[in-house]
């Protein structure tokens, strides 16, 4: 099930009424987390009182972002909220400012998709503490070994130190530090360190692909990799080996980066098919434009967000068609099974069907897509 704007009543039922939704809705009203599109720097321009409180008590009871008065303990941060997912809820539009990661109303996904989705059904992406329970089929990661329900940052997570297990130790300090959209990231530390994934190289989008095209889209950062073994740091595809290492590292019957493939190869470079191969024509034959929808990942941050890749597009020195995890995942959750960025059983070879060499498997595979 998809949600629709309007769907409020259906949408308190499945994520059993939570309160936090109804929260958002009202504090994006009164305006208390609308900071502009593109904003340099969190709260910018806002007072500490509209995010912290130093007691947690106003008249002796609990403070909240929205003004009311339900009782919690106090959040970590002093925050007048005790996790992550209350701010990032809310309905995504050209000006919120904020990336909302659970929008039940706009339609308007993100780059990590919409965690709305596993609401629907468990396998259309990553289960967090917070939003669902635990997956009903996956007690554990595929292709990997952690068995706890995964939060937003830390240990269990994705964002931030990665060994620190407190949610908000994990990113301390990330927000006030956020640089505007755009910015290349070099992994260096937290504050350079793409969305906040320690370590992790790129460059942001500054609306977080609530607007894409050719141009304007995440460069995400890949390497090509020759032998199984060659170092991923700093690759998006490496953060997610950490929790689905054999996807990542065991693609090969041997060590090598080549054919025969017993796993899809990601860090795996499409400049290094031949130049007649049928990868030569994603995003166009000859054109090559980038296609947001099935990203490809570059080996040089400094070539910046690229509109093209193999040489077609200005700044482009090669090394920029790899595939990655995430040319086919979102990586928060999708509309679709296995949290794909398209419906796979839509996927058929050789049909009458044209996806017209952009879409799904046919933006690389372009040959299969044919009669
Ligand atoms: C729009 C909301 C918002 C506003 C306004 C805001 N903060 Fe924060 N602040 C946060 C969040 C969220 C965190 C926790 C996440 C993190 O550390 O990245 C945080 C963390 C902090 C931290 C701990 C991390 C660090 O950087 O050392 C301090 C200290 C802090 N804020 C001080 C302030 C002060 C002082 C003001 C006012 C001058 C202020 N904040 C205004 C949201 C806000
Ligand atoms: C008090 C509200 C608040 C809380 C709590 C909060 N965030 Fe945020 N977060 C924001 C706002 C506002 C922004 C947009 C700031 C910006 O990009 O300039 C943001 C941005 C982000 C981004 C995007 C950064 C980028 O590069 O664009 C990530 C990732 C993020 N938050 C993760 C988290 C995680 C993880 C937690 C919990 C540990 C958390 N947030 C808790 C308000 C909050
Ligand atoms: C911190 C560990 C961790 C990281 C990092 C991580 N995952 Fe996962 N992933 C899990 C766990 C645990 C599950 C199974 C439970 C669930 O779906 O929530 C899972 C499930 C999945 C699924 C199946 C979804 C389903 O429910 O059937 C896909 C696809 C997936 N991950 C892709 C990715 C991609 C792509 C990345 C990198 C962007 C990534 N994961 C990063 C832990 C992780
Ligand atoms: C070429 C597209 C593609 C790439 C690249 C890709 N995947 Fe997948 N992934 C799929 C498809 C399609 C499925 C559905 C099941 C299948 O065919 O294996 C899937 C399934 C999964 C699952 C669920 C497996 C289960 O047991 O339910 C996980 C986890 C996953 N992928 C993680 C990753 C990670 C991590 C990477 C990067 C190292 C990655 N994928 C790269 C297409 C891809
Ligand atoms: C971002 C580009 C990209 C996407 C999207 C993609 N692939 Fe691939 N795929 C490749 C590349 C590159 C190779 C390895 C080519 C080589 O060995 O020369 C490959 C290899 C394969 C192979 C093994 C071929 C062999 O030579 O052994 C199969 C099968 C395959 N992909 C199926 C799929 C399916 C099904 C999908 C959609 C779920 C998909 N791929 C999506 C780029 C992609």
């Amino acid at each position: 099930m998809q949600y629709k704007k309007g769907d409020c009543e259906e949408m308190k039922k499945t994520i059993n009424g939570r309160i936090l939704y109804l929260a958002l809705i009202s504090y994006s009203a009164v305006g208390l987390l609308v900071p502009t599109a593109g904003q340099a720097r969190m709260g910018e321009n806002q007072p500490c009182s509209n995010c912290h409180t130093m007691h947690n008590s106003q008249n002796n009871a609990s403070m909240n972002m929205d003004g009311s008065t339900t009782s919690h303990a106090p959040g970590a941060a002093l925050l007048m909220e005790t996790g992550c997912v209350a701010c990032h809820t809310g309905v995504n539009t050209a000006s919120s400012g904020i990336p909302y990661v659970l929008d039940s109303t706009s339609g308007d996904d993100l780059a990590g998709g919409n965690f709305t989705y596993v609401a629907a059904a468990d396998a259309n992406g990553h289960n967090i503490v917070g939003i669902d329970g635990v997956d009903g089929a996956l007690g554990t990661a595929p292709g990997g070994s952690m068995t706890t329900q995964l939060t937003c940052a830390g240990t269990m997570g994705c964002h931030g130190d990665r060994l620190e297990a407190d949610q908000f130790g994990a990113i301390s300090g990330a927000h006030h530090g956020v640089s505007s959209g755009g910015a290349t990231m070099s992994g260096a530390d937290l504050n350079n360190s793409y969305r906040m994934l320690l370590g992790v190289q790129g460059i942001e989008d500054a609306d977080w692909e609530k607007s894409t095209s050719a141009t304007d889209h995440n460069q995400y950062y890949g390497v090509a990799r020759n032998a199984e073994g060659d170092s991923t740091t700093g690759t998006i595809s490496a953060l997610c080996a950490a929790c689905h290492g054999d996807f990542h590292g065991d693609v090969n019957a041997g060590t090598t980066m080549s054919n025969p493939w017993i796993r899809h190869p990601t860090d795996f470079d499409m400049d290094d098919t031949a130049a007649d191969s049928e990868y030569r024509s994603y995003g166009g034959a000859g054109v090559n434009a980038y296609v947001p929808g099935v990203p490809v990942a570059s080996s040089d941050m400094s070539d910046g967000v690229l509109s093209a890749v193999f040489g077609a597009g200005a700044g482009d020195v090669g090394t920029d068609a790899i595939v990655t995890c995430v040319s086919c995942h979102r990586v928060h959750a999708s509309e679709f099974a296995d949290m794909l960025r398209w419906q796979y059983s839509g996927m058929v070879a050789h049909g009458t069907a044209s996806n017209d060499n952009v879409a799904g498997c046919f933006a690389c595979h372009t040959t299969k897509d044919d009669i």
